[in-house]
Parts: C-alpha cells; structure tokens; sequence
C-alpha cells in the first residue's frame, strides 16, 4: 500500500513539457510532439527553459546515420534561461540567459525544456536575441575554427569560401571579413546577391564558372587559388 501511495504521489508531482521526440516505431514521419516529463537536473547540469533551437546538419545528418540520442530528442543549438542550477555548477544561476551547443552532451533542444552541464553552456550576451544566439553555435564555432584557430587568418590574405550561403559559409564569410581578407565566396546563382551582401568582395557562381581541380585541371590549391587573384 505504501508502493503503491509512493507511485501515486510521484506521478502526481512529476512535471510535463512538450517536446519533439524521434518514434520511428509508432510513427512514419519519425518526429513526434507530445508531453514527457520535464526533466530534472542532477547535480553537475542545469535546467535550462529553452526560448530557441536551431537545426543544423549535426541534427539531421546524426538522424539519417542512426544516431539517436538516448533521451530522442533532437535539437543542439540552444539559447534559453536558466530555471535550476544543481549543487555543483558554479557558472549559472537561475535566470541567467545562456547559448550553447548539444551536440556532444545528448541534444534534447526540441523541448520546453532542456539539462546541459556547465562546459555546454555560455552566458548569452545581452544585446543578442534569443533566436540569434540559438543560430550560432555548431555553424558560426566551426567557420571560427576554421579561420581563425586552424587557417590562422591574417589581414590582407585572400580567402576562398567554397559554400559561402550554407550554414558554415554565411558565417565564414563574415568572419573573413571582419578579420580583414579579402573574401571570395562560391555559391549557386541564386545565392550571389546574398554572399555579396554578408561582405564578400567576390563570388564564384559554381553553376557558371569552373574553380575545382577536376574543372580546371589546375594541380594544385595554390593554383586553384590563381583564378580568384
Ligand atoms: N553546419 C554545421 O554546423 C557544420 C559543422 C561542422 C562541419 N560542417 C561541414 O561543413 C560543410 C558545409 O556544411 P553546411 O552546413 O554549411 O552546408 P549547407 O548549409 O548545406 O551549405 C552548402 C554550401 O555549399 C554550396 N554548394 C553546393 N554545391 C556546391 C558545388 N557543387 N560547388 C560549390 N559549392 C557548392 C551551397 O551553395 P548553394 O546553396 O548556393 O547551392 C552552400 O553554400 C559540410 O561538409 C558539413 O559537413 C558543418
């Protein structure tokens, strides 16, 4: 009898949230919105009421391999304010808006709510919105990477772009450009008009123009690199 009190009273306190759950078993179109629990914190995460979430190849490219995440719910890219903080975190308090990127730490995004541990999560500066900040992480952390950490961009050099209107390329672009190159994106027709105006100083339409190796039968990047000079 006291099981069975202690089940009640559980069902009757555990909080719900509406989330995007994967179902492949029960549903053809695999992604679901229902009511599961909330979930709760321990003492290392904080729960964080999400106000944001992008998609990016990390959530479908993950689906389309298998990937599931163990809770099934898609969703990296996050920005939201923190409603609990477990014992452990040090960083975050309730209220504090923060961004990050859940890719590694089990996604869950697509849902009211959302626990991440602290090596997860940023404060989300104040001037930038909610949606701005759920846009940026995995896309705008890898063009960062890229240019700044791996390509040690310099002022003055010349930077090629390739897919310079794409999740990574949009902001690859921009970056170049902030850290003076001089920039030289690759995109569809369709996609000019917006490369040049993210500050690129050139565009290569690959619909109309040849820039690979294969294409122009140059043997080397720095040849490559030829054509935009
Ligand atoms: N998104 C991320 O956060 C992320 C993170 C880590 C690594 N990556 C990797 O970075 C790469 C780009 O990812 P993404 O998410 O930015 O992709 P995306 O959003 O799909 O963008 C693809 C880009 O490539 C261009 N493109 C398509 N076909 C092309 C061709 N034949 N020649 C030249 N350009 C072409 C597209 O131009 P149009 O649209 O104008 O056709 C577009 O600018 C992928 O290899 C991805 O695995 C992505």
């Amino acid at each position: 009898m006291k099981e069975f009190e202690e089940d009640v009273s559980t069902l009757k306190t555990k909080e719900k949230m509406k989330a995007i759950v994967y179902n492949k078993k029960n549903y053809p179109e695999k992604l679901v919105c229902c009511e599961i629990d909330k979930p709760v914190p321990n003492d290392n995460e904080v729960l964080i009421k999400v106000h944001a979430v992008s998609l990016n190849a990390a959530d479908y490219r993950s689906m389309k391999m298998g990937l599931i995440p163990a809770g099934k719910i898609f969703g990296a890219d996050i920005a939201g304010r923190v409603e609990k903080a477990g014992k452990n975190i040090s960083l975050f308090k309730p209220g504090d808006e923060v961004m990050g990127d859940l890719a590694s730490f089990g996604f869950g995004g697509l849902a009211e709510y959302v626990t991440a541990p602290e090596k997860a999560l940023i404060i989300k500066p104040r001037p930038v919105s909610f949606d701005d900040a759920a846009a940026l992480p995995i896309a705008a952390m890898t063009a960062l990477q890229a240019l700044r950490d791996k390509a040690c961009i310099q002022k003055g050099q010349k930077v090629l772009i390739i897919g310079s209107s794409g999740g990574v390329g949009t902001f690859a672009v921009q970056l170049a450009k902030y850290y003076g190159a001089e920039v030289t994106g690759v995109c569809s027709s369709k996609n000019v008009q917006q490369t040049l105006s993210l500050g690129a100083h050139y565009v290569i339409d690959y619909t109309k123009e040849k820039f690979t190796k294969k294409e122009t039968g140059m043997t080397s990047f720095w040849e490559l690199m030829e054509i935009i000079r």
